[in-house]
């Protein structure tokens, strides 16, 4: 996370759409999908034209007005329009649907995402955006997790280029690929035009997912070994679709979606979010959707908005959502006080104290003047007397981004940042600081307060144990806000404290006065857990090429180790199906599979008309739902690897019918018996409970049946269906979710 993300962040919080002024009238960035009768790249991009200059009255203006035509796998085009013309052009002939471009937030943080700054602060800015994975700010082709050393050519149904470009090198046979989209035209003064990453977080994420192995990766000694992705020897390619000031806007990310497919990638991984809308419309449901039928599973980020409730992100059935745990160790670093007391803070400081003790203030005793006691208790840049600080340690309330690097710009020594919230992820400083909670910030204080020369010293930080897995603060939650019938997030893995690659363009933490580069660095967010998820379905696909999206990712959700509810109250709702095993991934036995046209049925089931569907599917061909619903009544219409019943009554039961198909991808001849974890108040029954198998890829069909009453007290309850046989375990979780409202 750096300052130019947070604030890039703010920007695009504020100029959503980034209104243009044309002739008085205010235009935005629209993307037209039409209806896909035309086969070729040439005469789509000419009817694109074509409709423009009917809407318009004349060529000139359409060409004008035209900004970029998806033409590989999409029939889809953006422009510059009034909302009058939208609105015009959503009822022509041939047009699906018309959607305004939006600018989506990176998925990345450090605890900055889930502290909620206190409402005191002045300069509150909440999130960070750094960015990973495939859909992401770019990479670094010279990055030892890219080194083509014994790799050959690229596979043979590669379709993508790189090339030379500012900054960029060019690709290798390891980075196979590199691609960069600015549609919007205008110039970013903070980042290069060319697919390099200026950032970081799209080396990071792509170095998880796939990067080779380097040994004696670390951060000023921390987090020391051998740093790798998934699948060492897979290949990667990047489409830059962030940008340093704007973020990720959706015409981007559809044109980077359209290359991927026409390219032929395997797997995307996107860790950007932000917007969800409706699944017909909003752009990484409908990309993804698109992905799916060219057999590509799309693994996005869950959300860094938790941990309030439904609040996950990316929830569309089609894609696989990944929600951030915790590793078992954490980084943090003493603080010993003149009186010899010693206390702990969190964060990554690589500065070894020059000095025993320096003298230690509170930003408020050091304000510039009365009025600006209160802001200079946070801090805030031009609130504080530099005379004052200059050669001190100071203690700061943490109300603004990079209270180390005021503090250091006016001559202090370094910074101890009091938090009022629980923290789960370590900042990396760029002067000696770090933070604690406000009990331990209240004891400082009060020394500091308790003597004529209070003195402390912040020591280099370390590595702890700690228990884990748990899932991060800062990671969305369920329920789905999309649908109630979908278990969301799909699956947790590690997302706090991350070590990958890192870009050399970009200071470690990006603020003013920082001059410390590292190959490798420490990031957060569900921006991280992702990428573990892509390279795990790589590693799946790897093994199993012919597997369907869907199948991947059952694989992926019911081989997944189960975690406890006691640690994490919200449970599935935090977790989904537990912590990623990507061992285990290879082999689960059965598999929940699924084509395009399951997905449709689903959609329908939920209330999305035909109409609507045809967008999504970018088909001539016209959808009908009457003719799809199923004769068997199913509670989701869906043959997903978990299961949700949502209470419909606040008083009666509710009983669930769920019905589910199961292949056999484990032993020709095989039996599997079901057990049943069965939550108090509520009674599931399966039907059959014995599943036979004679052949590979045999299906067979079952039946669950959930009964529930409302529990006053719990959000939700939880129990699983686990089939079993003598080689596999394959783990669906029931959830039982009372609104209560
Ligand atoms: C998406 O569809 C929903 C529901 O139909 C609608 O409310 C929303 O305005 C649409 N969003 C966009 C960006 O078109
Ligand atoms: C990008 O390349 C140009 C030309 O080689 C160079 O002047 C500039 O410093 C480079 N920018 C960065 C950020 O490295
Ligand atoms: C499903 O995918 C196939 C290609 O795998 C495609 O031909 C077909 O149009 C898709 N159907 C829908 C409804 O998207
Ligand atoms: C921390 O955990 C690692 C890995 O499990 C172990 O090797 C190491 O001994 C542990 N260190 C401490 C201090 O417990
Ligand atoms: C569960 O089954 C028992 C026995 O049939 C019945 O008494 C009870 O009401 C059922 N509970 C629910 C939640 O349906
Ligand atoms: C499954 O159940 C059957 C009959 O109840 C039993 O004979 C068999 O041993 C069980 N198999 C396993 C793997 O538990």
């Amino acid at each position: 996370m750096n300052i130019l993300s947070l604030y890039c962040f703010l920007f695009f919080l504020f100029t959503r759409g980034h209104l243009l002024q044309v002739n008085g009238e205010t235009k935005d960035f629209y993307i037209v999908f039409l209806s896909d009768q035309l086969a070729n790249k040439e005469s789509k991009a000419r009817t694109h034209i074509d409709i423009l200059s009917e809407l318009k009255g004349s060529e000139l203006e359409a060409v004008e007005s035209h900004v970029y035509s998806y033409t590989k796998s999409f029939n889809a085009f953006a422009a510059k329009l009034s909302s009058s013309e939208a609105k015009e052009l959503s009822g022509m002939e041939g047009v699906q649907s018309v959607i305004v471009n939006q600018y989506r937030k990176l998925h990345t943080t450090r605890s900055w995402d889930f502290l909620g700054f206190p409402q005191t602060a002045r300069r509150k800015k909440t999130e960070s955006n750094i960015i990973v994975g495939v859909m992401d700010t770019g990479i670094t082709p010279q990055s030892d997790s890219f080194n083509d050393e014994g790799f050959g050519p690229p596979p043979a149904k590669w379709k993508g280029s790189c090339h030379h470009f500012a900054n960029f090198s060019g690709c290798n046979k390891k980075l196979i690929g590199a691609k960069y989209f600015k549609l919007d035209g205008n110039p970013d003064p903070n980042d290069i035009l060319s697919p390099v990453d200026t950032d970081g977080h799209g080396t990071h994420t792509s170095s998880t997912a796939a990067g080779g192995m380097v040994q004696d990766a670390e951060l000023f000694g921390l987090a020391k070994g051998t740093a790798r992705g998934a699948v060492p020897s897979a290949r990667v390619a990047m489409y830059k679709v962030c940008w340093a000031s704007s973020g990720c806007s959706d015409m981007d990310l559809l044109a980077g979606f359209d290359a991927a497919i026409h390219d032929g990638v395997d797997i995307i991984s996107i860790s950007i979010g932000g917007l969800t809308g409706a699944y017909t419309n909003d752009t990484i449901s409908v990309a993804s959707f698109h992905a799916m039928n060219h057999g590509i599973l799309t693994i996005a980020s869950a959300g860094n908005d938790g941990p309030s409730l439904g609040s996950v992100a990316n929830h569309a059935p089609w894609l696989l959502t990944v929600a951030a745990s915790g590793i078992d160790r954490r980084f943090q670093s003493k603080v010993v006080l003149g009186n010899g007391k010693t206390l702990t803070g969190i964060g990554i400081n690589g500065f070894e104290p020059k000095q025993q003790f320096y003298p230690i203030t509170s930003g408020n005793d050091v304000a510039i003047d009365i009025e600006s006691k209160e802001s200079a208790g946070y801090c805030i840049e031009d609130t504080l007397d530099a005379s004052k600080v200059k050669g001190k340690l100071v203690q700061c309330k943490l109300g603004t981004w990079g209270s180390d690097s005021v503090i250091k710009g006016l001559g202090g020594i370094g910074a101890i940042i009091e938090s009022e919230v629980f923290l789960d992820t370590a900042q990396i400083f760029m002067a000696p600081a770090t933070m604690v909670n406000s009990m331990v910030g209240e004891n400082i204080r009060n020394y500091i307060h308790s003597t004529r020369s209070p003195s402390a010293v912040i020591h280099k930080s370390e590595e702890v144990n700690i228990s884990a897995p748990f899932i991060a603060t800062f990671s969305s939650r369920g329920p789905n806000p999309g649908t109630k019938h979908i278990l969301k997030p799909d699956i947790a893995a590690p997302g706090v404290d991350i070590l990958a690659s890192y870009t050399p363009l970009q200071t470690l933490t990006g603020l003013k006065g920082d001059t410390q580069f590292s190959k490798f660095t420490i990031m957060s967010g569900t921006s991280m857990a992702c990428p573990h998820v892509s390279g795990t379905a790589a590693y799946v696909k790897s093994f199993h090429p012919n597997w369907s999206p869907a199948a991947i990712k059952s694989a992926i959700m019911t081989s997944a180790r189960p975690m406890s509810s006691k640690i994490n109250q919200e449970a599935e709702f935090a977790y989904g199906v537990g912590q990623l095993n990507p061992r285990r991934a290879i082999n689960p036995g059965l598999i929940y599979d699924m084509d395009n046209m399951s997905y449709v049925q689903f959609l329908c089931h939920e209330g999305y008309d035909g109409s609507s569907i045809a967008s999504l599917i970018n088909s001539e061909s016209k959808i009908s739902c009457a003719s799809l619903i199923p004769p068997l009544i199913s509670e989701d219409a869906i043959n997903y690897p978990s299961m949700q019943l949502t209470l419909k009554s606040k008083k009666g039961v509710t009983i669930g019918v769920f019905r589910r198909i199961v292949t056999n991808v484990g032993h020709a001849m095989s039996i599997y018996n079901a057990t049943i974890r069965v939550p108090k108040g509520v009674n599931i029954t399966v039907e059959p409970m014995t599943l036979f198998f004679s052949h590979i890829l045999q299906r067979r069909s079952f039946k669950v049946t959930v009964e529930a009453y409302p529990n006053a007290k719990k959000l939700l309850v939880s129990g699983s269906l686990i089939w079993r046989s003598c080689c596999h375990v394959v783990r669906s979780p029931i959830v039982v979710y009372d609104p209560q409202d």
